[in-house]
C-alpha cells in the first residue's frame, strides 16, 4: 500500500521529492513530547521513527525510494526502544535503499541530478533545507556539461496532498473506527456529566474510552466547556465545576492509527434542556441536518456553508436572537455576532486535513472518498446585553464527520446521540 502511494507520487512528478519526519520536541528538561510521525511521512512510508527523510527520485539510475534513518545503536535502543536501522528500513518498508541520516548531505546530489523539479516543503526543517540548498548549489556549479538540476521547488499541496484528500478503503476503515470510538466516548460523557462534577472528570471519561478501544491519541486537545465556557471556541482548560441548568459543549475526537475523528455534541449538564436551550439547540440542529443533506458528489464546501448559514440565520430570527429579513442579515453579516466560524473543513490524518479548498479559483466539487466536518453553532456571549437574557451564555455546536459516497453521503459519527430526545436519554443512563 505504501509502495503503491509512492508509485503514484513518482508517476505525477518531474524529478524528485523529499519528505521529512516530524521533529522530536522537548516538553521540559530532558522529557520529550509524545512523538507523532509527520502525516505525509506516515502516508508514504508507514515508518514512524523520528530523524528520517524519504527521497523519491525518477532520475537516479537504480533507486526510486530511499529512506535515510537513524542507524541501529544498541545502547540507545536499550533506553528508547528498537530502531529499524538501515537493514530494517529496506526489509520491512519496501524501499530500494536506506542509509544513515548522516549521509543525507553527501548523497542528496545523486538523487537530484537530472531532476527538473523537486517537490519539497521548505521551511519545516532548517537542517534539511540546508542540505537541499547545498545539493542544488553543487549541481548548478557543475555547469553545462551535466544533467538538469531542480529549477523549481514545488509544495506538496499539488502532489501528495491531493492524494491524501481522497481516502481509500484502508483509510476509511480507520476513519470509521475513529468516528465510532469517539461517538461512544461522547455517549459516555453524557452519562458522566452532572451538576457539581468538574469538566476534567468528563475529559477523563473521553480519554478513557479512546484508550480502551485502541485509539492511543486524541486527534486534538478535547474541548470540554460548561456554561459560559461553551461560548469560547477553543476553550481547553477543562477545569471548571459544572452547575445545574448549564449546557456542556464537548468537541473531542480520537486518532485511530493516524486517522482523526472530530465530533462536537452539546447537552444539558442536568440531563434536561431548558426551553431557551432547546430552542437554540433545535436551530443549530436544523441547520446542521440541512447542510448534511447537501453532501453528495459535485456539491462543495461553499454550498454546504451557504445552506447551513441560511437555515441557521432563519433559526436565529425564529428564536428572537436577530430581527430582520434573512437575506439582509446574511448580506450584512449580522449573524457573525453569534456564528463567527466556517461550517466545514477536510478531515483525515490531520484534523484540519490537507487538500485545497479551491481549484482554479472555484470551490472544489466533492468526489467520493473525501471526508469533511459539518459544524454549525450559535454562541451568545454572557455579556451580550443586547441579546435576550435567557440566551446569554448559551454556546451550542453540533459537529459530525461526513464521507462523500457515490450516491450521497455517510455520516461516520452517526452513533453519537444528537436529537433532543436521544441526548436526554443518554444523559439519564
Ligand atoms: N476540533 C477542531 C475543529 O472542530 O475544527
Ligand atoms: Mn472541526
Ligand atoms: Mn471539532
Amino acid at each position: 500500500m505504501f509502495a503503491d502511494r509512492r508509485r503514484r507520487v513518482l508517476d505525477s512528478i518531474r524529478g524528485a521529492a523529499i519528505v521529512v519526519a516530524a521533529p522530536v520536541s522537548i516538553r521540559n528538561n530532558d522529557v520529550e513530547q509524545e512523538y507523532r510521525q509527520d502525516s505525509d511521512m506516515q502516508y508514504l512510508t508507514g515508518f514512524d521513527e523520528p530523524e528520517s527523510v524519504l527521497v523519491l527520485s525518477k532520475v537516479h539510475p537504480e533507486h526510486r525510494s530511499v529512506l535515510f534513518v537513524r542507524p541501529r545503536d544498541r545502547e540507545r535502543e536499550q533506553w528508547d526502544g528498537a530502531r529499524a536501522g538501515v537493514e530494517g528500513a529496506v526489509a520491512a518498508y519496501g524501499l530500494d535503499a536506506a542509509f544513515p541520516l548522516s549521509e543525507l548531505r553527501k548523497r542528496l546530489p545523486e538523487y537530484l541530478a537530472g531532476a527538473e523539479e523537486l517537490v519539497y516543503e521548505l521551511g519545516k526543517s532548517s537542517e534539511v533545507d540546508a542540505h537541499v540548498l547545498s545539493a542544488i548549489t553543487q549541481l548548478r556549479a557543475r555547469g553545462r556539461s551535466v544533467k538538469p538540476w531542480p529549477r523549481t521547488i514545488i509544495h506538496p499541496d499539488s502532489v501528495w496532498h491531493e492524494l491524501r484528500l481522497v481516502k481509500d478503503a484502508h483509510e476509511l476503515e480507520r476513519m470509521r473506527r475513529a468516528a465510532t470510538i469517539s461517538s461512544d466516548a461522547h455517549r459516555a460523557a453524557m452519562a458522566v456529566a452532572a451538576p457539581g462534577r468538574f469538566e476534567y472528570e468528563v475529559d477523563a471519561t473521553l480519554r478513557d474510552v479512546f484508550r480502551r478501544n485502541g485509539a492511543l491519541r486524541e486527534a486534538y486537545a478535547p474541548i470540554v466547556g460548561s456554561g459560559p465556557n461553551a461560548t469560547v471556541l477553543h476553550y481547553r482548560e477543562n477545569r471548571r465545576q459544572m452547575q445545574d441548568g448549564e449546557l456542556l459543549l464537548i468537541d473531542a475526537g480520537c486518532e485511530f492509527d493516524y486517522y482523526a475523528a472530530d465530533i462536537t455534541r452539546t447537552f444539558p449538564v442536568n440531563g434536561t434542556f431548558s426551553a431557551a436551550q432547546r430552542a437554540v439547540y433545535e436551530a443549530v440542529l436544523t441547520s446542521q441536518l440541512a447542510a448534511i443533506d447537501e453532501v453528495r458528489p459535485g456539491s462543495t464546501i461553499e454550498r454546504v456553508h451557504e445552506v447551513a448559514l441560511r437555515v441557521l440565520v432563519e433559526g436565529m430570527v425564529r428564536v428572537g436572537l436577530l430581527v430582520g429579513a434573512v437575506d439582509d442579515l446574511i448580506a450584512k453579516e449580522s449573524y457573525k455576532r453569534f456564528y463567527m466560524h466556517r461550517t466545514s473543513h477536510w478531515l483525515g490524518m490531520d484534523v484540519h486535513d490537507v487538500g485545497s479548498y479551491f481549484v482554479g479559483g472555484v470551490a472544489r466539487p466533492f468526489v467520493p472518498g473525501v471526508v469533511l466536518t459539518i459544524e454549525p453553532g450559535i454562541y451568545v456571549s454572557p455579556d451580550d446585553v443586547e441579546a435576550p437574557a435567557e440566551f446569554r451564555g448559551i454556546g451550542i455546536r453540533i459537529e459530525d464527520d461526513v464521507l462523500v459516497t457515490a450516491n450521497g453521503h455517510e455520516v461516520l459519527s452517526a452513533a453519537a446521540p444528537k436529537t433532543v430526545d436521544d441526548i436526554e436519554r443518554a444523559c439519564r443512563t
